[in-house]
């Protein structure tokens, strides 16, 4: 015997929130990558459980949601910290001195390259040029360009994020 739902109970299930982002968007294949900024804007990151379930509601395959979702580098698959630091590795910047910047960094937050801190608090990345060149090593602190960045005033970089 089929199951049926009264009103009550579809008003109290509550539905995946990734199924309702999709759904705002109509399911367009189109739209995945919105769908993924919007997941990401929501939940704070993509989680990986969730994108069969975006596959499914967009009729897209698994291994396409999976890598347009890795693909790209500000997609988060799991929880980042309270801040991210996104510092540049590109060629300008390691002649700058990027490279110490990333060793002082790593040092400061006892954090790998790529990790977050045990705390929590910051999640430390690696990005590839941020078009300030000139100014290295650059770097992105919460969304924010920060310039001529050296390995003295990470300290300082570090006790801005409360
Ligand atoms: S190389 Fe670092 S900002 Fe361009």
């Amino acid at each position: 015997m089929a199951k049926t739902h009264t009103i009550l109970d579809l008003k109290s299930s509550k539905a995946d929130p990734v199924v309702e982002i999709a759904a705002r968007y109509n399911n367009r294949p189109d739209a995945l990558l919105e769908i993924l900024h919007d997941v990401q804007h929501e939940l704070g990151h993509v989680p990986e459980s969730s994108l069969p379930a975006i596959a499914n509601a967009l009729n897209i395959s698994r291994a396409e949601a999976y890598g347009v979702a890795t693909f790209y580098h500000d997609f988060h698959l799991k929880p980042t910290g309270r801040h991210v630091i996104k510092i540049c590795r590109a060629e300008a910047c390691q002649s700058a001195g990027g490279m110490q910047v990333i060793a002082a960094l790593e040092k400061a937050l006892k954090v790998k390259l790529g990790g977050t801190s045990s705390d929590g608090r910051v999640t430390l990345e690696a990005v590839y040029c941020l078009g300030l060149c000139p100014m290295g090593p650059a770097a992105l602190v919460d969304g924010k360009p920060k310039a001529a960045i050296k390995p003295s005033t990470v300290d300082a970089l570090i006790k801005e994020l409360v």
